[in-house]
This record gives C-alpha cells, sequence and structure tokens, in this order.
C-alpha cells in the first residue's frame, strides 16, 4: 500500500442533456500505476479542509505507464468537489488497495457492468485483451451516456454491447436480459460483475442454475479503506468480512445475498 501524491494530467467530462454524466480523471500515479491490478480500488483524499473528512474510494478504470485514469459520476459534495480538478492539481492518493479479479484459464470471459461499475471491468478487459483472451463485455445503464465516451471506450475495446432501460442508446432493457439472450449463443467459463446490488443479485441466481462461476466486486459505504473501521463488513458463509480488505472481489457463493 502507497500513499502517493499525484498530479492531474487530464480531466474529461462527458456531458450532455438528458444523458448520465461521467467524468475521466487521469493522474500521474508512477508508483500506485506499478503496482495496482484490475479490481482493486484508490482512497482518494478530496480536499484540505475538514469537510470532506474522509477519503473517497474509488477503481483503477484504466493504467497506461505510469498513469491511472478513474471514471466517476457525481454523487455528493466529494465527486462535485472532484470536478473542478484541473491538470496540475496534487492529489494525496492511497493505494492500490484490496482484492482485485482472479484470473481463470479457459475463454471466453463475460464481464458484466451496471453503471460507474463499468470501471474496474474496463481496467480487466484491458488485460484479458493483452492476454488474447476472448471476452465479451456488456454495460447496462439507466439513460444513453455521451458519444464520445463511447469513442473512447470502442477505440479500446470493440466488443463492448451497451444496454440501457429507456433504450436511447444501444439494446433496450437490462444488461441481464443481455446475458440470458447471450448465452443463446455462448457459454462463458466465468462471469466478472460490478454494479448496483439488485443487478448483481438476479446475475448470482442465474448463474447458480447455470452453474458458471461468478466473481462480483461490491461497493460498500468505506471509512478507512485498510480494514480498520469495520464500516464496510458483508455478511458471508464464513462470517463477516472487510470489502475494503477481503474484497471488494469475492466469489459470489461466498456473499449471504438474501441480506
Ligand atoms: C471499492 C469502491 C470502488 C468505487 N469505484 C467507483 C468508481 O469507479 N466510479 C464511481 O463513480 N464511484 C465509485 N465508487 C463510489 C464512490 O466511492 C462514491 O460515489 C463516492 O464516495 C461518493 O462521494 P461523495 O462525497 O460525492 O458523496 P457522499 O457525500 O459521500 O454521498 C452523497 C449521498 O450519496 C450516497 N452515496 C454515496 N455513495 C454512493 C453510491 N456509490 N451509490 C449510491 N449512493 C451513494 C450517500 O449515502 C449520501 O446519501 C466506488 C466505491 C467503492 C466502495
Ligand atoms: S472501510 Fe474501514 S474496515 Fe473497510
Amino acid at each position: 500500500m502507497i500513499l502517493e501524491t499525484a498530479r492531474v494530467i487530464e480531466h474529461r467530462h462527458f456531458i450532455i442533456p438528458q444523458a448520465e454524466h461521467f467524468h475521466l480523471l487521469t493522474f500521474l500515479s508512477p508508483e500506485i500505476a506499478a503496482q495496482v491490478k484490475p479490481g482493486q480500488f484508490i482512497m482518494l483524499r478530496i480536499g484540505t479542509q475538514l469537510d470532506p473528512l474522509l477519503r473517497r474510494p474509488f477503481s483503477i478504470f484504466w493504467q497506461e505507464g505510469k498513469t491511472i485514469s478513474l471514471l466517476y459520476k457525481v454523487i455528493g459534495k466529494g465527486t462535485h468537489l472532484m470536478t473542478q480538478w484541473r491538470a496540475g492539481q496534487e492529489v494525496n492518493i492511497l493505494g492500490p488497495l484490496g482484492q482485485g479479479f482472479t484470473f481463470i484459464s479457459g475463454s471466453p470471459h463475460w464481464l458484466v457492468a451496471g453503471g460507474t461499475g463499468i470501471a474496474p471491468l474496463f481496467f480487466l478487459a484491458k488485460q484479458l485483451s493483452q492476454k488474447n483472451i476472448s471476452f465479451q463485455l456488456l454495460w447496462g445503464l439507466r439513460y444513453r451516456v455521451a458519444q464520445e465516451l463511447i469513442a473512447f471506450l470502442k477505440q479500446h475495446l470493440d466488443n463492448l454491447t451497451i444496454y440501457t432501460e429507456d433504450g436511447s442508446l444501444g439494446y433496450q432493457g437490462l444488461v441481464t436480459e443481455g446475458v440470458e439472450h447471450l448465452s443463446q449463443q455462448e457459454r462463458p467459463q466465468v462471469i466478472y460483475a460490478c454494479g448496483p446490488m439488485p443487478m448483481l443479485r438476479a446475475l448470482y441466481a442465474w448463474t447458480k442454475k447455470e452453474n458458471i462461476p461468478l466473481q462480483v466486486s461490491l461497493e460498500a459505504h468505506m471509512a478507512c479503506g485498510v480494514g480498520a473501521c469495520l464500516g464496510c463488513v458483508v455478511e458471508t458463509t464464513s462470517g463477516y468480512k472487510k470489502v475494503c480488505q477481503d474484497g471488494p472481489v469475492f466469489n459470489a457463493e461466498e456473499i449471504k445475498w438474501e441480506k
């Protein structure tokens, strides 16, 4: 685990009317970039003031050379303040944290994302692509996103399929419906997923029925990010575990989904 003063080198804002807004933030962060693995996250200090006091967790979306990137949405005060960062801004980062995805041999691999859950899966997809492992990346959204963001994603990965609930981009429907549809054409060796709990719960029910291994990256409210506060625990078949330290990636079989 490294505490690094990183420098913002680029900040892109994907904002169009009647769409989900995303922000792509890239840091020069040589030490963390050298170590990070798909599924791991960092804790960002947002400001020098007391509010927001706590660091905020973000998955690594992309790593290249000495840089790391995050893809985020505005939720509250911390993420709103982040949108004001410009190139040159110095930011204190703690990471890489947590346990990432475990590679499974064989193919194809399916990556199923909901909303900002695309972040850790995009990084994983990049590594699968570098290892020549065949995969499909399915991304579910409520509404459309800016075409520039899609163009950016597709410039790196062409096997990305998008589902929107209102049909304003890609296929209309839930990403879990896309999974069932795709299963008529091929059977995945493993599924990796990150997104809202209802999506993960539905996906787990389907993979259990189909007997397909599923790894899930969970989001939890995190105060410390390093296992000290117990603020992020999740109930598993072997007792409570810390999402920040034992996860955020877990084998779905381990999680007590009925909670
Ligand atoms: C391991 C991990 C990885 C993450 N990776 C990403 C990422 O790659 N991109 C990204 O955009 N976000 C990611 N998040 C979520 C991100 O940490 C939160 O959106 C952020 O901390 C919100 O901070 P804030 O100060 O803006 O909002 P706060 O002021 O902390 O919260 C504002 C309100 O929103 C609620 N809230 C906070 N977080 C969420 C959430 N995730 N969903 C719904 N409601 C929420 C709070 O309860 C509060 O009511 C990740 C979270 C975890 C645990
Ligand atoms: S966030 Fe403190 S123990 Fe996980």
